[in-house]
């Protein structure tokens, strides 16, 4: 949402502030508390104050318009962090650190990163700034923007804002404003790749140059400008008066763009002067999965498809879920126990597995019901444009003539249990997805109890750690016990727990920004076969990581290092389905979706019991570049997926490719290069002529657990993403809860098997 505020500074606002500190520089050794008389710092004008407001039940810290009610916050420090009691304390310690310390006497830097000034100032643009010696500029306020911008602020390339909750609720929300590399300024749901099938809003101005910045100038002017000052693009035309008005950018927690002004002349109203659309609908991911956006009165509102309820009701963006439990469908008769129901002009993300042309709406509806792979269709002209669930980005869309159409479950008690044997039995290749979809409903919920236990987990959110610290931690990084293209890792001890600290090389050591947000990310995953970050250090040029030491090593050396000492095939598929649990965790996490871009058997580590993925997010750390061109992908040969190569998107579809090579390797405990070296054409032939035991050696397995497996791992490494089945099916498949299809490159060869 972008603001323009366009304020009249009256001098009554300096008499409304609490603050008792004015003029530029705030001292060292200054307090504040959310209580006393002084609970900010005011700018010289008194327009802009840095300290406590009201955050729910007590306080955060951030900057505001100081005594204009109502309150305009338009920065928050560590915003995702819970507010603070009325006993808290904001300090400028005699040593330059700017502490917020609980009344728990909890100390956090509202810097986020140590930092030590000399000095601090509360700006009348609205910028709160850290000074280090002869004046020189430690850190600003508005090189984190929150989901706002003021006049002179900038967003320069890879930078973004990120909406609020809600206008009250200042912690991170839905939807994104990202200033991408390429030029580009582009809108997109929070946790999405930067490709353009989430995309929302875009500038049209990619492949203008590197590091295109937008502006605001005080008049409302906004702008993206190349490094050589040249305008790239105007978004709005500015000419606002600029005495007694203060403009504001903002990203609203409803994912619009607008640009308000408020002149205090006319005091209290608050106008829009833009707005980057008129539909509220606009916003992809305002309506979470298998919902649909409607418009009552110029509002947008969510609701469920037919046969589908709110998962929580009350929270849109949770999506919706089926109100049936699905039967099995089998080819033929697929149409019994299904209806197929209609949502007239309604649009989501195609993401058609079969398109059929040439069809009406019942030819349509008729083929969907006969296919059991098919949940829903899209139906558009004579395109019948067949899909699987979960629906995205779902839509009313009244100037389009789509149809859609979903399959729904005629209600009936289903006996799961009798379902699974009825399957196993009759030997159906293709599984209908009810029982899949049943078993999605499960993960879903589990993945709820996963999500809700994170929240309690935020305490432990990873710690700062400082240089000298980790130092003796790792009594002067003695004994090194791993060492990658990105960092070396050396073991620790911190009390009675043995853990490895990560020190990433000098070289990477840029992108602040991104090592940050990436711990955070990193930080607040939490699942029982990912390997725990406990720490980190950004200290000068240096950058560790702290993680919960694993006491076996890596796959790698569990799988390769001698034939005597690898693990046996049940522990093999045990340590596959426990991967392909972790690798499920970071794609459908609740908070963040995390593609690892760099799965293989080196990045698994493995304690007594389990095998847990470690380095994961790293990829997108240390390459921050997702602009859709994809330049200087890191990741391991053979593991990386075609479509990198090729410059396409990468999606967790790629993963999934990576985690197929490995499923091979597991399976047959070779050496990728080898896997390499035989060839699939190899594999297949094996497959096909019932040899495959010789994929295993002498090894006694359970031969249709090999079978599956090896299907498992021909599906993922297709060669097209959209046709390599989703983590959750992996999971599914690989625990024998889900029949696998036919793999498509093998069944041109193995039809008949
Ligand atoms: C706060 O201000 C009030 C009135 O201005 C004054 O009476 C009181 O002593 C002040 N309290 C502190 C702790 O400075
Ligand atoms: C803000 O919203 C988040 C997410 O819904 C919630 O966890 C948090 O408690 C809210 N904070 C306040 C102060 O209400
Ligand atoms: C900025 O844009 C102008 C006009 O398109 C162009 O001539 C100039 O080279 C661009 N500068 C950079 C650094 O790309
Ligand atoms: C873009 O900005 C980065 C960091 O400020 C700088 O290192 C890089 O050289 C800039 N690129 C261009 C083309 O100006
Ligand atoms: C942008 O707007 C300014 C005036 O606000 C005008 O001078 C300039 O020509 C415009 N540039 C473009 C690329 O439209
Ligand atoms: C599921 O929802 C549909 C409407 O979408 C409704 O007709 C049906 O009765 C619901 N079934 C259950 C079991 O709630
Ligand atoms: C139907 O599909 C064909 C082929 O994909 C495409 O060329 C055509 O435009 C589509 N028709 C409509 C109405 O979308
Ligand atoms: C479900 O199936 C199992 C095994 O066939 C049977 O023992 C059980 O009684 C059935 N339950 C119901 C509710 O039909």
């Amino acid at each position: 949402m972008a603001f323009i505020i366009c304020f009249l500074f009256l001098s009554a606002s300096a008499s409304l502030a609490t603050a008792q500190e004015t003029g530029s520089n705030i001292r060292l050794g200054s307090s504040l508390s959310p209580t006393s008389n002084s609970s900010s710092w005011l700018s010289p004008s008194g327009l802009y104050a840095f300290g406590f407001y009201p955050q729910g039940q007590g306080y955060a810290v951030g900057v505001f318009l100081a005594g204009i009610p109502p309150r305009t916050v338009v920065w928050t420090a560590n915003r995702d962090d819970p507010p603070v009691s009325a006993g808290a304390t904001l300090l400028f310690t005699n040593d330059g650190r700017l502490i917020l310390r609980s009344s728990q006497g909890q100390e956090n830097y509202v810097t986020a990163v140590a930092l030590s000034a000399h000095s601090a100032s509360m700006l009348d643009s609205g910028n709160f700034v850290l000074y280090g010696p002869k004046g020189s500029v430690l850190w600003e306020s508005f090189d984190y923007p929150t989901d706002t911008l003021l006049p002179t602020q900038r967003l320069l390339g890879g930078q973004q804002i990120i909406s609020s909750i809600s206008a009250t609720n200042h912690s991170t929300g839905l939807f994104r404003l990202k200033m991408q590399h390429d030029g580009n300024l582009v809108q997109y749901p929070v946790n999405t790749p930067d490709t353009a099938p989430y995309s929302y809003f875009t500038s049209w101005t990619d492949k203008t140059g590197d590091n295109v910045s937008l502006n605001l100038d005080v008049d409302g002017h906004l702008f993206l400008l190349n490094t050589t000052g040249y305008v790239i693009k105007n978004i709005t035309t500015g000419g606002l008066p600029t005495k007694r008005m203060i403009c504001i950018f903002r990203i609203g927690s409803d994912g619009l763009m607008r640009l308000y002004s408020y002149d205090l002349n006319q005091k209290g109203t608050l106008s829009v002067v833009w707005s980057s659309t008129n539909d509220e609908c606009d916003p992809k991911g305002l309506c979470g999965l298998n919902g649909f956006c409607v418009k009552n009165d110029q509002q947008a509102a969510c609701q469920c498809l037919p046969g589908f309820d709110f998962v929580e009701p009350g929270n849109w963006a949770a999506g919706c879920e089926r109100n049936f439990t699905a039967e099995t469908c089998k080819t033929g008769d697929a149409g019994a126990s299904y209806v197929i129901q209609g949502v007239d002009n309604t649009l989501w993300e195609d993401d058609s597995y079969s398109v059929l042309s040439s069809t009406d709406k019942d030819g349509c509806k008729q083929a969907c019901l006969e296919d059991c792979n098919c949940e829903a269709a899209l139906y558009k002209g004579g395109n019948c444009s067949k899909q699987r669930l979960p629906l995205r980005y779902g839509r009313i869309l009244i100037t389009d003539a789509t149809s859609g159409l979903i399959k729904v479950g005629i209600v009936k008690p289903v006996n799961a249990s009798q379902n699974k044997k009825e399957i196993t039995r009759m030997g159906i290749l293709f599984l209908g997805l009810s029982l899949l979809a049943f078993g999605f409903v499960m993960m879903a919920i589990s993945l709820v109890i996963i999500c809700k236990n994170n929240v309690w987990t935020k305490d432990q959110a990873p710690r700062l750690f400082t240089y000298a610290e980790l130092e003796l931690v790792t009594d002067s990084f003695k004994e090194q016990i791993g060492r990658g293209a990105f960092g070396t890792v050396y073991k620790g001890v911190i009390g009675q727990k043995m853990v490895a600290v990560k020190r990433l090389h000098k070289s990477l050591a840029e992108g602040e920004r991104e090592f940050q947000t990436e711990v955070e990310v990193i930080g607040r995953t939490h699942h029982r076969n990912v390997v725990r970050l406990l720490g980190y250090c950004m200290e000068g040029t240096n950058r560790l990581l702290v993680y919960e030491y694993m006491s076996n090593g890596s796959l790698a050396s569990v799988l390769f290092k001698s034939p005597e000492s690898r693990p046996f095939w049940k522990k093999r598929m045990e340590i596959a389905r426990d991967i392909a649990r972790g690798v499920l965790y970071l794609h459908e996490e609740c908070e963040t979706q995390i593609i690892h871009c760099d799965i293989k058997p080196q990045n698994i580590l493995m304690d007594e019991n389990r095998a847990k993925i470690s380095d994961f997010g790293l990829a997108k750390l240390l390459n921050a570049d997702q602009t859709g061109t994809f330049t200087g992908i890191r990741g391991t040969d053979g593991y990386v997926a075609p479509e990198w190569h090729r410059g396409q998107p990468v999606t967790v579809k790629a993963d999934v490719y990576s985690f197929g090579i490995m499923l091979f390797e597991i399976i047959c405990c070779w050496r990728r290069m080898e896997v390499d070296l035989l060839q699939r054409e190899a594999i297949l032939e094996w497959f096909s002529n019932g040899e495959i035991r010789k994929l295993t050696g002498d090894e006694k397995v359970d031969e249709d657990e090999l079978k599956a497996a090896i299907k498992v791992a021909l599906w993922c490494i297709s060669d097209d993403p959209t046709l390599r089945p989703s983590m959750k099916r992996v999971l599914l498949m690989l625990e024998g809860s889900a029949e696998i299809p036919v793999p498509p490159i093998a069944s041109s060869s193995i039809c008949t098997v």
